[in-house]
């Protein structure tokens, strides 16, 4: 198969590319050739910056693709721009969502057909997904083209520091984890959080490229969401240090420890509420069976930090 990946080079882009190059589809990427990463033998780079009007036309010139995968949908107008200036170059368009757009959640599990209201002020960063998939809706319609929006969950495993109990990605929470000092977890811990395994996720798009006879929108993640007091329980055990935690109401989080810089209003608020998704349409309609659970992915996401140098036993600093 002949894809186009709009993006591709950074966490889960990366882990399609490589899925589909492995298994021999001609995988062209498109960039701005920023993030360092040597592409797997085989996959062409185009750059371009899909930020600039003309550009990704220009670059990915006469060729033509089965399908293209859309990574960094992040506003409505970017998302139309890009369909319309690939529409015709391609016979698939599959779009890289977020269940952030269903935030927050009306019931649980929450399934593709839970309402996305305008987010609340004080979380904003989700209203350019909704709108990326309604204008990706729009335009795909205007132009008969089959349209798969796949929607992860909190993306974890090898590739990226995992999302930390303050809503963000910042290594210096795992960091004093491992330290020693209490990890701060908010509300009374009960709140549930999904991770989906960067690597299951890569399948679901391949599945999802395989099949566009059964384009539509699904959310993919692991099977199970798990609480916040069970996700440090885990860090810990990963990390192979005792488990250390305290409970405190978001708020107090943010107003005791916003100035460290570690904590965002946004990414706190956001973390604080319950994130928990059946996967059932994606299993049944596109047969996808992640093979990650949340222990195993959050094991491997810690061993990553390890190797990578971004968690230390003993750091000083
Ligand atoms: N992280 C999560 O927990 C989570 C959860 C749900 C959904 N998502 C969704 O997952 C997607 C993120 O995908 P990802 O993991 O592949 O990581 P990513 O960090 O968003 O990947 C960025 C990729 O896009 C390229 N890029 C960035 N800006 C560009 C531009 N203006 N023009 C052309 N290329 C550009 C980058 O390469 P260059 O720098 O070289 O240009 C890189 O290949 C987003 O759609 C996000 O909403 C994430």
């Amino acid at each position: 198969m002949r894809v186009l990946i709009i993006g591709g080079t950074r966490f889960l882009g990366r882990e399609i590319t490589i899925r589909l190059a492995e298994r021999g589809d001609e995988v062209t990427v498109v960039n701005r050739g920023r993030t360092q990463w040597e592409l797997p033998d085989g996959v062409e780079r185009v750059i371009a910056d899909i930020d600039e009007q003309g550009s990704l036309c220009a670059a990915v010139g006469d060729r033509a693709f089965d399908a293209a995968v859309h990574m960094i949908a992040m506003s409505g107008p970017r998302a139309a721009e890009v369909i319309d200036a690939i529409h015709d170059r391609i016979g698939h368009y599959v779009q890289c969502g977020s269940t952030g757009v269903f935030m927050p959640l009306r019931y649980v599990p929450a399934d593709e057909d839970h309402p996305v209201d305008p987010p609340p002020n004080e979380w904003g960063g989700f209203n350019g997904k909704a709108a990326s998939d309604q204008a990706a809706r729009e335009r795909c319609g205007e132009h008969s083209l089959p349209l798969t929006i796949l929607r992860p969950t909190a993306i974890i495993g090898p590739g990226d520091v995992p999302l930390d109990y303050w809503g963000g990605r910042d290594p210096r929470l795992f960091q004093r984890m491992l330290d020693g000092e209490p990890a701060i977890i908010p509300e009374c811990g009960e709140g549930l959080i999904q991770f989906g395994d960067v690597r299951d996720l890569a399948d679901a798009f391949v599945l999802a490229l395989d099949q566009p006879e059964k384009a539509g929108e699904y959310n993919i993640s692991s099977r199970y969401a798990i609480t916040h007091n069970y996700y440090a329980e885990l860090l810990a055990d990963a990390m192979g240090v005792e488990l250390c935690v305290e409970q405190m109401p978001a708020e107090e989080i943010i107003s005791r420890y916003e100035d460290t810089g570690m904590v965002s209003r946004r990414g706190m608020r956001f973390f604080a509420r319950h994130m928990c998704f059946t996967i059932d349409r994606a299993r049944r309609e596109l047969g996808y069976d992640p093979r990650h659970t949340a222990e195993d992915a959050i094991a491997a996401s810690v061993r990553w930090l390890f190797d990578q140098g971004v968690i230390e036993r003993g750091r000083t600093d």
